[in-house]
Formats: structure tokens, C-alpha cells, sequence
């Protein structure tokens, strides 16, 4: 069964992408990925405050006259998951070296700043495309929503005026119109959207009157969100479309692409069963697929956008009675 697909003018085996996570920080864990049959990775993000924090450190070192050789021994090098922007572009050249999959670097940021030109470094360190991640609160009552917007379209601007690789947009779904946003990111250039970036919320004790920062993994129900506007935006844009958020089996991989997209990436999933889920979610679907006499994946996708599906209006407001309607008590 052909599962190959196009995604961000890139070639892919199949559509499943290993999203930004920390297995993407380890060479081995990587290897093991596209052993186990992932298409392409997502490295970890590099983020703005890293990048930031980098440029403010060696800032110092100069005006305090201390010399290159100790310069090193004041850099920033945290245990664990973010490793500064240094390590991260070696990081970058060793994954590359290592797979022949794509390997697209990730970028996170919410301010159009020197930071976005990492995204010129990061594809001399071989990237073969741009993740951008415009994780964004915007907490301040003066900023209007047109305001937010025209942030994430200038600090792509920046990007794409920067790079030639591809440049994808990992967008939060809280914008008032999301099919307006991407048509002025298809304008500005954007090779792909990514949907959705998923806020982690904190949670509150109530005894210690804390607020709790905890991360937890996705279940599916949070495929449905990606479908609906999969379905939407595809029927409507030539940009390629990535699913984040909820994709768990072969069957939320399947839903996705029926719906748009032209990959779909896993992080939960991986992280609760490890690389070689990935190798079993594609037998799954060389099964389904074979079963329902597709000849290839390319032949489903899309079939459920709304300019293909037969009752498009489900995906529409026109469905919300009748669905609130059929709740039987
Ligand atoms: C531990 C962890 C680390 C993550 N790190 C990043 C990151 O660095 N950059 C990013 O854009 N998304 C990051 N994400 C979000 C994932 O890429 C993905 O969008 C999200 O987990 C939803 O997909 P899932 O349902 O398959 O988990 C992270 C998620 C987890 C669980």
C-alpha cells in the first residue's frame, strides 16, 4: 500500500511526523523513530527566551572584557529538555548526519526580533523546513485581536524573507477567524499551518493556594477540534496541512488526512507507547486502507474536506441543533 504524501513540497514515506518533543533531543531516539517508520521529525523547539538569554550573556561577557576562552563556562547549558541555541544547531547537523528522514527545525516565538534569524542558521545547519511556533497569550486588554494577528504574520514575514526552506505555522485555535488568518499567511508566503498548538493549562491547589503548572498528554477526543478545521481550511488553501493534537491510532490518522491533511503528528502517543507504536499505527492502515479498496493514500485525502464531503454542513453551525437535539435523556 502507497501511504506516500507531499508535505511542505517534501516527499514523506507515509504521513506520520513525530512532533516537536523531547524525543527529538537524542540522536539514538531519533535513529529508533525512523527505524520504527516515522516520515519525518520535528526537533524541539528553539525558543525566543533561549536564543534571548544567549545573546544578553555573551552581551556581558564582552563588556565585562572577559576573554573568548572562559566565554563558554558563562553560556546558559540547562539539564534536560531546552539546550540553548548553540547545542541546538549541532544538535540540528548530528540528527541530519544520522537519518536520511526530513528533519524540520522548530522555532518558537512571540516578538518580531533579532531572534528569527536562528531560522537562516538553522537552515545552513541543514533543516530541510521550518516549523514556527507563535505561542501567544495575549493577556494585555490594549492589544486588539487584529494586533495579535499581524504579529504572527510579521514574525513570519521576518522568517520567509530570511530562509528558502519551507516555513510552517504552528497556530493556536483561538483566532476569530481562523480561514482569514491563513489566507494572509498563504499571502505572505507560509508553505504550511500546523494545527493546533495545545495550551498546557495549569491547574490550582486549593489548599496551598497554588497555581500548578503540570503537562498532560493529549487524549483523542482533541482530534475532533483539528477536524473540523482541517476540513475547512483545506477546502480553501493550497498551503500543506499538518494535524497536531489527538491523533493516538490509525484511525485519527486516517480521519485526518480525510479531512486535509497532508501529514499528521504524533507526540502523546509516542511518549505513553514509545517509537514502535508508529511501525503498528502503519500496518493498521495499510489494513483499513487495503480493506476499503484504496488504491493509495493519496486517493482519500482530502475526500472529506468541506468542498468534498456530502454533508458539509456538519461541520457547520447548520448541524449544532439537530446534535444538541438527538442527546436522548
Ligand atoms: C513534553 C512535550 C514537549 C513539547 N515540546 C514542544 C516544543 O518544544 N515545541 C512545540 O511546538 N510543541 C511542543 N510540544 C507540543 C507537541 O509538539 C504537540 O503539538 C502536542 O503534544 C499535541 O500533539 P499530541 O496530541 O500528539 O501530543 C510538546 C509536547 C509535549 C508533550
Amino acid at each position: 500500500m502507497d501511504l506516500k504524501t507531499q508535505y511542505l513540497g517534501l516527499e514523506l514515506a507515509n504521513p506520520i511526523v513525530v512532533g516537536a518533543c523531547p524525543l527529538g533531543t537524542s540522536v539514538d531516539s531519533i535513529r529508533d523513530l525512523e527505524a520504527a517508520g516515522a516520515a519525518a521529525i520535528v526537533l524541539p523547539s528553539l525558543f525566543e527566551e533561549e536564543i534571548m538569554a544567549a545573546a544578553r550573556t555573551a552581551m556581558e561577557i564582552e563588556s565585562a572584557g572577559a576573554g573568548f576562552a572562559e566565554a563558554g563556562s558563562y553560556l546558559p547549558n540547562p539539564d534536560g529538555y531546552h539546550i540553548g541555541p548553540g547545542q541546538y544547531l549541532d544538535h540540528l547537523e548530528a540528527v541530519k548526519a544520522a537519518v536520511k528522514i526530513p528533519v524540520i527545525g522548530s522555532l518558537n516565538g512571540t516578538s518580531v526580533g533579532g531572534w528569527t534569524n536562528y531560522s537562516k542558521k538553522m537552515e545552513n545547519a541543514g533543516a530541510d523546513a521550518l516549523e514556527l511556533n507563535t505561542y501567544l497569550l495575549p493577556f494585555e486588554s490594549d492589544e486588539t485581536g487584529a494586533e495579535v494577528e499581524q504579529r504572527t504574520i510579521d514574525i513570519v514575514a521576518a522568517v520567509k524573507e530570511a530562509v528558502s526552506i519551507p516555513v510552517s505555522v504552528k497556530l493556536s485555535p483561538f483566532f476569530s477567524s481562523l480561514p482569514n488568518l491563513a489566507k494572509r499567511l498563504e499571502a505572505i508566503g507560509a508553505d504550511g499551518l500546523v494545527m493546533f498548538n495545545r495550551f498546557y493549562q495549569p491547574d490550582i491547589d486549593i489548599e496551598n493556594l497554588d497555581v500548578v503548572p503540570n503537562l498532560r498528554l493529549s487524549t483523542a477526543d482533541e482530534l475532533r477540534l483539528r477536524l473540523r478545521w482541517l476540513a475547512v481550511l483545506s477546502a480553501q488553501t493550497r498551503m500543506s496541512l499538518a494535524a497536531t493534537g489527538g491523533a493516538h491510532s490509525a484511525v485519527d490518522v486516517i480521519k485526518a488526512v480525510m479531512c486535509g491533511a497532508h501529514s499528521v503528528q504524533m507526540v502523546s502517543a509516542l511518549l505513553i507507547h514509545g517509537p514502535d507504536h508508529i511501525g503498528r499505527t502503519l500496518d493498521a492502515m495499510r489494513f483499513w486502507l487495503t480493506d476499503h479498496e484504496y488504491e493509495n493514500l493519496a486517493q482519500m485525502q482530502g475526500s472529506l474536506s468541506l468542498a468534498k464531503a456530502e454533508n458539509p454542513k456538519a461541520f457547520a453551525r447548520a448541524n449544532y441543533m439537530k446534535m444538541l437535539d438527538s442527546w436522548e435523556m
